[in-house]
C-alpha cells in the first residue's frame, strides 16, 4: 500500500463509522497564540473539546499537517539519529466530540489494524495510563489481548501527570489519559517493550495514540474537568506506512525514497545510507510546507524555529560537499509527491523555492568561516568534553550558527556544549547593546516610587512634579546647569517609546531652571524618565514643573505614525493578506515599516498604495481611540499583531478605514497627514520588505526636490522633462555605438603594429624569433597580427602579448617547418609559467592567460634563447 493509498483507507475506514473528513488545517495555528505549530490532528478542534465550539458533527477524521520542532513537542535534535522522528509528519486521526468513548476507541482502532491493514494481532503491544483500569480491562477483556502485552505506564517525567501515557497539547489546554498501540518489528532491531531500560531503541514503535480527552489544564497546572468526555487519536501516517511496506525504518517508504534520492542528487552523494539525507529529506518537508503556510525564516518565534531547520539542513548539505545554494531544489521533487494531496503547497512552489534560496545565501556567506573556528575549538576537546559557550555565542551572533546547530555538529564528535556559558555570553551581550543604545541609560535605573500618568494624548503642555532625578545612573536631589540626567514626573504629557514610536522631545520649566528633554524612555512600563540636560539653572525633587513637547516634533512624528497604519492596510489590501507587520520605526522624518512579502513591489504597486493613502487623507476622517477589552476588540476586527502581548484593556484606534491596537499619539484628522510619499522600498531579510515614507512638509520638500533634479537633468540635456527618459535612452544608444567604433579602431591599429614589430624578429639559425608586447590590444587583435606576421616572416616562431586590467594574454604562433622541433603550446607555456598561467592550443597555434604582468618583459626577453635551444 502507498501513503496516499493508506491515508484514504483510514479517512475512508472512520468515513464509514460516521465520521465526518475534514481537511488539514494549517501549520500556523493563528486562532492559538499558546502554539508555535500545529503539532497534532486536534489542534483545529480545541475549542470544540472545550465545549466554547460547536460543529455540526460529532465525529471527524483528518490527514494532519504536523509540526513538531521548537515547541513542547520537539523532535528536531532526533531527525537524522532514529528511524522514526520527523519535523513534519502526517497525522491520521479519529475524533469523537462528547460522542463515544473509550470502548469504541479502542474497538475501531483495533478493528482497522488487524481487519482493515490486516497487521497481526501478536506483533501488537499496549501500554495504557497506570490508573486507567478502564482501558485495561477493556483491552484485556473485551479485545482480548494477552494481559502480559498491556503495559501500564504511570508518571515517568517527574511530575503529577506528567506521562509517556497522559497527553497534553501544550502546557495549557485539553489533556487525558491515553492508551498507545506499539508495532514490534523484530527480534533483529535493538530496542525493548515500552516501559522497560532500552524502550528507545527502534524494535517497539508507537503506531497509535488514542487519548482520552478528560480535561482542561489551567495556566496554575490544574485540570478541570471538559464538559463532556471526547477522544482525540493519532497515527503517524510514515510510521504505519513503514509497517505495511515491510520495511523498518520511516526513510524507506515510498514518500522519502525520491527525496533522498533528490538530496543525494543535489549534494552529489552516491553513498545513500549517509544521515545527513535522511535529515535533508525530511527538512525539506518541514521547510516548504511551513513556508507555503506563510512563515519566513527571521529571528525570532516561528521565524526562528523555520530558520534553525534550514540551517541545520545547508549544514548538512556543507557535509556532503555542498557549497552553495542547494536545499531549494529539492522542492520540485517535494511537489511531486505530496503536491496532489495538499495542492497549496504546488501553489507555492515558486515561492518556497525563492525564500528558501534567499536564506540559503545569506548563510553559505558566513558558513565556512564559522565552520572553521568550530572545526580548531573541537580539535582542542576531548571526546566527553564541552564546547565552551562563548565560542558557541559567537558561532550564534557572527555566523549565524543557531545554538542546536552547533550542538548538532558537537554531538557527532562525542562533545557536549556548555549552554549555561551561551546564556550568559547572550545575556552578556543583551546588556552592553542596551547600554550602548541607550547612552543615557548608562547605568539601568531603579526606581520605586510613584508612576507616571501619561496626559498626551490631549495636551502637549501639562503641569507635573519632579518625582525623582538621575546623574550618571544613580539619583540625585537636584540637577545643575549645563549636567546630564534624567528626570521622573508624576504626570507628563510626553509620549515614551514605545510601539516603534520614538519618544518626545521637549522641555520642562521649573521656577529655577529649564530642562531640555532629548528624549524620552520607559524606566518601568508606567515610570518615564525624561533624558536630557538641564538648560538653565537648576531642578530639584520636588519641584513643579510645566513640562512642553515640542509641537512640530509631535506632530510630525504623529502623522507618520497614523499613516502607518493607513500604509499597513493599504499593503494588504494592494499585496495581499500575507502582509504581517515585522517591526516599524516612527520618528518626525519618517516612517519606516518591515512586513512580510517575498518579491520586491512593482512601481505599479507602489504608485497603487500611495492611492490609496492619499484618498484616505483627502477623505479627512476624525481619529476615533476607545479603550475596551481586548475581546471586543478581537471582535471589533481591530487588527492585533501576533506574537505581541496585550493587556486585558486595550486601546483600539481608527483611521480613516484602518482599525489597530495602538498606544500611540496620532493626528486629530486623516487630512492633517496632509501628503504621503514611498521613498524607499527594499529587501532587508529573507521575505521581508522595507518601506519608507514621508508625510506633511517632508513629503512636499521632497517632492520639490525630484522636481528639480528633473528640471536640472532636462536643462543639461536641453530636452523637455517628459522627453528625458527617451533622450537618455538614446545618449546611452550612441554612447554604446561610440565603444563599439572605438573597439575596432583599437583592433585595427594594434594590426597595424604588425609590420613594426615583424622589423623587431631575431634570427635564430634558419629561422626568425619574435617575442613582443602589443600596447592596448585584445585577443582578436592578437590573432590578427600573429596570422599577419606568420605570412611575412617565412619560418618562424612568435609570442605576442598584451596586458589589460592587470592580466596578460598570450598568444603564440609557429610555422610549418618548425612545428617537429618548437610546439606553440610548449611556446606559450614557456612564456605563460613566469606570469603565473597556463594555457594550450595546436601545435601551430596556441593562447594562454597569466596574473602577473610584471613578470612578462623578462620571461619574453628568454623566448630566443629558448627557440635557439630547441632548434639546436
Ligand atoms: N493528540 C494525540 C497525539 O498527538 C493523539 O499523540
Amino acid at each position: 500500500m502507498n501513503s496516499a493509498d493508506i491515508r484514504s483507507a483510514f479517512l475512508n475506514f472512520f468515513a464509514s463509522k460516521g465520521h465526518q473528513i475534514v481537511a488539514s488545517s494549517s501549520l500556523v495555528p493563528h486562532e492559538d497564540p499558546t502554539l508555535l505549530f500545529t503539532n497534532a490532528g486536534m489542534n483545529q478542534f480545541k475549542d470544540v473539546f472545550l465545549g466554547f465550539d460547536k460543529r455540526s458533527y460529532n465525529r471527524a477524521t483528518t490527514s494532519q499537517k504536523c509540526v513538531r520542532a521548537g515547541g513542547k513537542h520537539n523532535d528536531l535534535e532526533n531527525v537524522g539519529y532514529t528511524a522514526r522522528h520527523h519535523t513534519f509528519f502526517e497525522m491520521l486521526g479519529n475524533f469523537s466530540f462528547g460522542d463515544y468513548f473509550k470502548r469504541d476507541a479502542i474497538a475501531f482502532a483495533w478493528e482497522l489494524l488487524t481487519e482493515v491493514f490486516k497487521l497481526p494481532k501478536d506483533k501488537l503491544t499496549i501500554t495504557v495510563y497506570a490508573e486507567d483500569d478502564e482501558a485495561f480491562d477493556i483491552w484485556t477483556n473485551e479485545i482480548g489481548v494477552p494481559a502480559e502485552r498491556v503495559i501500564r505506564i504511570g508518571d515517568n517525567k517527574g511530575a503529577r501527570y506528567a506521562s509517556d501515557n497522559f497527553w497534553m497539547m501544550g502546557d495549557t489546554g485539553p489533556c487525558g489519559p491515553c492508551t498507545e498501540i506499539f508495532y514490534d518489528h523484530g527480534a533483529h532491531i535493538p530496542g525493548g517493550p515500552p516501559g522497560s531500560p532500552d524502550e528507545d531503541g527502534d524494535r517497539y514503535i508507537e503506531i497509535w495514540n488514542n487519548v482520552f480527552m478528560q480535561y482542561n489544564r489551567d495556566e496554575a497546572g490544574v485540570l478541570h474537568p471538559l464538559p463532556k468526555p471526547s477522544v482525540d487519536t493519532g497515527m503517524g501516517l510514515e510510521r504505519i506506512a513503514a509497517v505495511l511496506q515491510g520495511v523498518h525504518s520511516n526513510y524507506e517508504i515510498d514518500l522519502f525514497v525520491a527525496l533522498i534520492a533528490a538530496a543525494a542528487r543535489e549534494t552529489q552523494t552516491s553513498d545513500l545510507d549517509t544521515p545527513s539525507l535522511k535529515v535533508l529529506a525530511d527538512h525539506i518537508r518541514a521547510c516548504s510546507f511551513l513556508i507555503a503556510d506563510g512563515v519566513i525564516p527571521g529571528n525570532e518565534g516561528r521565524g526562528y524555529v523555520l530558520r534553525r531547520i534550514i540551517r541545520r539542513a545547508i549544514r548538512h548539505g556543507y557535509k556532503l560537499g555542498a557549497r552553495a545554494a542547494f536545499f531549494h531544489r529539492m522542492v520540485p521533487d517535494l511537489v511531486a509527491q505530496m503536491g496532489a494531496a495538499y495542492p497549496d503547497l504546488a501553489a507555492a512552489q515558486q515561492k518556497v523555492m525563492d525564500v528558501l534560496r534567499q536564506e540559503e545565501e545569506r548563510f553559505f556567506a558566513t558558513i565556512a568561516n564559522g565552520m572553521d573556528i568550530l572545526e580548531s575549538a573541537l580539535a582542542a576537546l576531548a571526546q566527553g568534553a564541552a564546547l565552551d559557550g562563548e565560542t558557541a555565542f559567537k558561532l550564534h551572533d557572527t555566523y549565524g550558527f543557531p545554538l542546536d546547530l552547533t550542538a548538532d555538529i558537537c554531538r557527532e564528535r562525542g562533545v557536549t556544549v556548555d549552554t549555561e556559558g551561551f546564556d550568559a555570553a547572550m545575556a552578556r551581550q543583551k546588556e552592553q547593546a542596551r547600554a550602548a543604545g541607550k547612552f543615557k541609560m548608562a547605568t539601568a535605573l531603579e526606581y520605586d516610587g510613584v508612576q507616571t500618568t501619561f496626559r498626551g494624548y490631549d495636551t502637549l503642555e501639562a503641569a507635573g512634579k519632579v518625582v525623582a532625578l538621575y546623574r550618571d545612573g544613580a539619583p540625585v536631589n537636584e540637577l545643575h546647569e549645563g549636567e546630564l540626567g534624567v528626570v521622573v514626573l508624576d504626570e507628563t504629557p510626553f509620549y515614551a517609546e514605545s510601539g516603534g514610536q520614538v519618544g518626545d522631545r521637549g522641555e520642562l520649566r521649573a521656577a529655577q531652571g529649564i530642562f531640555k528633554v532629548e528624549d524620552t524612555l520607559k524606566i518601568q512600563a508606567a515610570v518615564f524618565g525624561h533624558h536630557g540636560v538641564v538648560g538653565t539653572g537648576r531642578i530639584a525633587v520636588g519641584d513643579s514643573v510645566s513640562a512642553r513637547v515640542d509641537v512640530r516634533a509631535r506632530a510630525a512624528t504623529a502623522r507618520n505614525h497614523s499613516v502607518t497604519h493607513l500604509m499597513h492596510k493599504a499593503l494588504r489590501e494592494v499585496l495581499g493578506d500575507h502582509v504581517q507587520q515585522k517591526g516599524s520605526l516612527v520618528d518626525a522624518d519618517k516612517t519606516r515599516f518591515d512586513f512580510v512579502h517575498t518579491a520586491p513591489m512593482s512601481d505599479d504597486e507602489i504608485a497603487r498604495v500611495e492611492r490609496i493613502v492619499n484618498a484616505e487623507i483627502l477623505a479627512n476622517a476624525a481619529t476615533q481611540a476607545r479603550v475596551m477589552g481586548i475581546e471586543d476588540a478581537q471582535k471589533s476586527g481591530a487588527m492585533m499583531l501576533f506574537g505581541e502581548k496585550y493587556g486585558d484593556e486595550v486601546r483600539v484606534l481608527d483611521i480613516g478605514s484602518s482599525r489597530e491596537l495602538c498606544g500611540g499619539t496620532h493626528v486629530a484628522r486623516t487630512g492633517d497627514i496632509g501628503l504621503f510619499k514611498i521613498t524607499v522600498e527594499a529587501g532587508v531579510a529573507a521575505g521581508i520588505r522595507r518601506v519608507e515614507a514621508i508625510t506633511g512638509e517632508n513629503a512636499v520638500a521632497f517632492v520639490q526636490r525630484q522636481d528639480r533634479l528633473v528640471s536640472e537633468a532636462a536643462a543639461a540635456f536641453k530636452a523637455p522633462a517628459n522627453e528625458l527618459p527617451a533622450k537618455i535612452a538614446q545618449v546611452i544608444d550612441n554612447v554604446r555605438a561610440l565603444e563599439k567604433e572605438i573597439a575596432r579602431l583599437k583592433s585595427k591599429l594594434a594590426a597595424s603594429q604588425g609590420d613594426e614589430l615583424a622589423a623587431q624578429a631575431v634570427a635564430v639559425g634558419g629561422a626568425k624569433v619574435l617575442a613582443a608586447v602589443m600596447e592596448g590590444a585584445d585577443v582578436p587583435a592578437l590573432r590578427e597580427t600573429l596570422d599577419k606576421l606568420r605570412d611575412k616572416l617565412g619560418s618562424a616562431a612568435i609570442v605576442l602579448a598584451a596586458v589589460n586590467d592587470g592580466k596578460v594574454s598570450l598568444i603564440a604562433g609557429v610555422t610549418a617547418d618548425l612545428i617537429a622541433k618548437v610546439k606553440a603550446g610548449e611556446l606559450v607555456n614557456f612564456v605563460a609559467g613566469q606570469v603565473g598561467g597556463k594555457g594550450g592550443g595546436k601545435p601551430d597555434m596556441a593562447q594562454a592567460g597569466g596574473t602577473q604582468p610584471e613578470n612578462l618583459p623578462a620571461a619574453l626577453a628568454g623566448v630566443a634563447k629558448w627557440v635557439e635551444g630547441k632548434l639546436g
